[in-house]
């Protein structure tokens, strides 16, 4: 990186300007700017991502960083009428979701991990990253079963891979602009030998075939049982957050721009691999804390497993880019950051390292986040 490009990106980002013509390369993967820190921006090529992906991986945590090519300014502030403040609500729920959680099925979140892990990657700069996502889009769409209140619709970016979004549309006129969003990346990497190629094996069974197993079986068990909500529920496989939230940073900020009421998203990355002391681990930095004290009681009320609050130190996963769009997010993670999946990021995380009985945990937590905050 020459410090003439670092300059020059500084001085776009001070003066607000929209990017240089020579940033809008034919490659997008050709130089990206990254930000390391709330205020340390710089471009990059993939080679400098990699190593600073590999720095990080070597000095025991993972990249620490976020690409914001997209999406350099910070997000104008939502008016307060866009939100809806979740301060004081508790689970009210309790009948409806305890008829539902006995439907969700460890087995079948596992059968989709195995299906996902089994794609050569996910990677989103690769055809394999899209066949992946086409694969959940087919499954959103086979368990809805034909019904006209759900979509399934790809969400495009600056990538080869898109977003999945299954919408279940609320059905009270007063609520149904309001959305809940759940949510966790759909792609996969490997980080072991530079910037990933396209061929690269990144099984990524736990980092995050596991979340995004889970949602789908939430959304099954939500179809089989014909459950209608009073808001719009929306399903997101992001594409993209490997590389630094690209996916869903697209996405929040378009919901920003077009003032679409996110009342809560919550974040599943990372599920079925528990720590020495099998419990919730909250992450309590790039959240709301309203809304994960709220989650927190949902695994009270329904889970009724121990929790605890760490931080992640830095925007680690999906949840960051809708606290960066100003909507409140909440991250359940598996285990303490000294004691994660150590197999992250490289060819082996695969389905024998992970607990089935242990992420069901995880489908009971947003089973009752749909129904709670799905119902008045
Ligand atoms: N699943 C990880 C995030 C994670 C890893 C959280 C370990 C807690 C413990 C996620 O897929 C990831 O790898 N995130 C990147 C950041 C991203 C913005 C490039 C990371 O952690 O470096
Ligand atoms: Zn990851």
């Amino acid at each position: 990186m020459s410090k003439e490009s670092i300059s020059l990106g500084l001085l776009v980002l001070l003066s607000g300007l929209s990017l240089p013509a020579w940033a809008e390369v034919e490659d997008p993967a050709e130089l990206r700017l990254i930000q390391t820190s709330d205020d340390v921006q710089t471009w990059m090529t993939p080679d400098e991502i990699a190593d600073l992906a590999q720095r990080s991986h070597a000095e025991g945590h993972c990249g620490g960083f976020i690409d914001i090519t997209e999406h350099p300014n910070k997000t104008p502030v939502l008016p307060d009428k866009v939100l809806s403040p979740l301060e004081g609500r508790i689970p009210s729920h309790q009948t409806e979701v305890n008829r539902l959680l006995p439907e969700l099925s460890a087995q079948k979140i596992m059968d989709s991990i195995r299906k996902l892990s089994s794609f050569q990657n996910r990677f989103c700069r690769s055809q394999n990253g899209v066949d992946a996502t086409q694969w959940i889009h087919a499954e959103f769409v086979r368990m809805s079963k034909g019904r006209n209140d759900v979509t399934v619709d790809f969400f495009k970016h600056n990538l080869l891979q898109p977003s999945v979004i299954a919408r279940i549309q609320g059905k009270d006129p007063t609520k149904k602009e309001e959305r809940i969003v759940l949510g966790g990346h759909a792609d996969s990497i490997n980080w072991s030998r530079g910037f990933p190629k396209p061929q690269d094996r990144a099984p990524g069974a736990d980092d995050n075939a596991s979340g995004v197993a889970t949602l789908l079986e939430t959304f099954r068990v939500l179809m089989d049982s014909g459950y209608q909500p009073d808001r719009t529920l929306e399903f997101m496989a992001y594409a993209g957050e490997e590389i630094g939230l690209v996916g869903s940073q697209d996405i929040a900020e378009k919901y920003n721009k077009t003032q679409m009421r996110v009342i809560a998203a919550l974040q599943l990355d990372m599920t079925h691999f528990p720590g020495p002391d099998p419990k919730i681990h909250f992450i309590n930095d790039h959240t709301d804390n309203d809304l994960t004290r709220f989650t927190e009681m949902l695994v009270d009320t329904y889970v009724k497993i121990p929790w605890v609050e760490m931080p992640c130190k830095y925007a680690c996963s999906d949840h960051a880019s809708w606290t960066r769009a100003g909507y409140p997010a909440t991250f359940p993670f598996e285990a303490p950051m000294d004691s994660h999946n150590p197999k992250i990021h490289t060819e082996k995380d695969t389905i024998d390292l992970l607990d089935g009985n242990f992420g069901l945990h995880f489908a009971k937590i947003a089973l009752s986040f749909a129904i709670e905050l799905g119902n008045q």
